[in-house]
């Protein structure tokens, strides 16, 4: 029995009716509401700021924000206005150019929700990078993106420092605070707190195809891709998020997730803005009372979160969230991972709501089939398609939907929908495979159900999805390899109750070194050092050596499926792969 939201609730939600939407939409809904005529400039900064302020909203809280160590403080869109214009004229006369990559390195504080900004308004890239990053996962993605400037904060620097030298493209690295620090040469201050507040600033006249935001994401091939989006991003971010996420004016909004991923981008900076929309951070890690606690101070209304973080929330028990007033709360949704019925049904029990899971990717840029608000939730079900969003399960054969429901195939996308990525920087070949008789392929496999919904059924490659972040094992395995023990190494993943996968890294030694606990210690620390806590392996085994094909490809499937209870399937045809 699926359980459905009442009436009235369907009746004030953002999207109405999604049978309504469906027929006639047309993304010139969204360019209306926006006031933007296609062929007119479209400046992201601008349309988050200066728009909202000329809509009267200028001291209207647009980010209220807390820090680990409780500090806290709050910017109206009208300081957002005029602390990116700031930016934009730093940035422009540190000899910044339009179309320029420029690299934020930042935990979650406000200077890295203001530099996105100031960024996009004087026309260069805005590349976020995950500050739990170590330096190879840093350099290989400033190295391939060729970056010029890296916006960091004193805590991170000596990473930046260290790698600097490999980087021949980067020119400046900004310090947002860098009181008592002595800067090196093509170091520069930037304190946002005593930097003249700007009035006016030349917003670069971007059009809907000008590049804005590089998200680098994996791949189960190489090194991850800079998933390239443009301005024009905007119409569909805009309009998800008023229609999926229920966004309205009076709403106090939190998205958990970190600008280093597209989440935290489309959803966590662009979505709400650009709708006006108060949004709150809290820049610390995760803990049951610490989150509800955050909610009821807040008040936040409009949560959106990761199947990860519920798990964990759901380890506390329903009785955590209930020592707490949640009842701010209205409309909760979730993306990352398969949302798995139990937290849909627990979600209901803890907070009266059910978390809607959204289905997207970095390259989508925004979401592309969901659960809307007013829309019976099918628990374990993605949903249905944006309007604007022609979306089918792939025969895998022959790349012609499926005409029967029920069957697995691969999802795919008619290209065309405003935020979809143009492009992998550096890459013609990688963006080019990702499209198959006039389809844009998502990778992943799923079953549509006679009623229209989506079901996740899983990846279509190797690539690991760990708490909702994916992780190229390319990447993992170039690292193990970079330690004086390991002869061979593959990365697989493997079932974890809360962050559904982790990483499990396979390794033969050299000749000389012996396996035991020890050395697997050293070997994790070694990886977390160098990529991050996320891409560490949990466990390593030591094996003699690793199967292979004649060509010598490393054969993950033949290592993931024990690990998963699967039958490893015919070697002898594997082996011809
Ligand atoms: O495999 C799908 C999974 O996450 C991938 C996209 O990851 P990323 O590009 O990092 O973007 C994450 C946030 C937009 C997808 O290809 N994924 C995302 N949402 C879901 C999901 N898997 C199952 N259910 C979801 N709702």
């Amino acid at each position: 029995m699926y359980a459905t939201e009442t009436l009235e609730e369907k009746r004030l939600c953002n999207i109405g009716s999604y049978e309504e939407r469906l027929r006639g939409f047309d993304w010139a809904i969204a360019e209306k509401e926006m006031g933007w005529g296609r062929g007119d400039p479209l400046n992201i900064g601008w349309n988050l700021t200066d728009r909202i302020c000329r809509l009267g909203l200028a001291k209207k809280p647009a980010l209220l924000w807390e820090g680990s160590d409780g500090r806290e403080r709050t910017y109206t869109f009208g300081d957002l206005r005029l602390l990116s214009n700031a930016v934009a004229a730093v940035l422009s006369r540190l000899g910044l150019e339009p179309s320029e990559r420029v690299c934020l390195f930042l935990d979650r504080v406000p200077e890295l929700y203001i530099a996105f900004i100031g960024i996009l308004k004087m026309g260069a890239i805005v590349q976020p990078l995950f500050s739990a990053f170590g330096e190879e996962s840093l350099s290989t993605r400033l190295l391939d993106a060729g970056t010029a400037a890296v916006v960091t904060q004193k805590k991170h620097l000596p990473k930046v420092r260290r790698i600097r030298a490999q980087l021949p493209a980067l020119r400046t690295v900004v310090v947002v605070d860098a009181e008592g620090l002595a800067l090196k040469d093509g170091e520069v201050a930037l304190d946002l707190d005593s930097e003249p507040r700007l009035e006016r600033f030349p917003i670069f006249p971007a059009t809907a195809e000008t590049p804005s935001v590089l998200h680098y994401t994996s791949g189960t091939t190489g090194q991850p891709k800079g998933a390239q989006h443009v301005h024009g991003s905007l119409v569909s971010q805009y309009l998800t998020a008023r229609w999926v996420l229920d966004l309205k004016s009076d709403d106090v909004y939190w998205c958990n997730a970190d600008p280093g991923w597209v989440t935290g981008t489309s959803y966590g900076i662009i979505g709400p803005w650009s709708n006006g929309i108060t949004q709150a951070v809290l820049d610390s890690g995760f803990g049951a009372d610490r989150w509800y606690g955050f909610i009821e101070r807040r008040g936040i209304s409009v949560w959106y979160s990761a199947p990860t973080a519920i798990r964990l929330l759901m380890r506390d028990g329903p009785q955590a969230a209930k020592r707490h007033d949640l009842s701010s709360l209205r409309h909760l949704a979730s993306v990352g991972e398969p949302l798995n019925p139990e937290a849909v049904h627990w979600s209901r029990e803890a907070f009266g709501l059910p978390f809607h899971d959204t289905y997207w990717q970095t390259e989508t840029g925004c979401i592309v089939i969901s659960n809307y608000p007013g829309m019976p939730v099918k628990p374990g079900s993605m949903g249905k398609p944006f309007p604007g969003i022609a979306a089918a399960v792939l025969d895998p054969a022959t790349f012609e939907p499926h005409r029967e429901p029920g069957r697995v195939g691969v999802i795919g996308l008619r290209p065309g929908w405003p935020s979809m990525l143009r492009g992998y920087w550096n890459n013609p070949d990688g963006y080019a495979k990702k499209f198959t008789n006039g389809w844009y392929l998502t990778g992943d496999r799923a079953t549509v159900d006679a009623d229209g919904y989506f079901w996740f059924v899983g990846r279509d490659d190797d690539v690991i999805n760990t708490g909702g972040h994916l992780v190229g094992p390319f990447e993992v395995e170039s690292a193990l390899l970079e330690h004086p023990a390991v002869a061979e190494s593959a990365a697989v993943a493997k079932p974890d109750p809360v962050n559904m996968e982790v990483v499990k890294a396979f390794v033969a030694l050299k000749p000389g070194f012996t396996p035991g606990p020890d050395l697997e210690l050293e070997i994790m620390n070694f990886v977390r050092k160098r990529l991050s806590p996320i891409a560490m392996p949990q466990e390593i085994a030591f094996v003699a050596s690793l199967p292979r094909n004649r060509s010598g490809k490393i054969l993950r499937r033949v290592l993931r499926a024990p690990e998963w209870g699967e039958p490893i399937g015919d070697i002898s045809t594997l082996m011809e792969d």
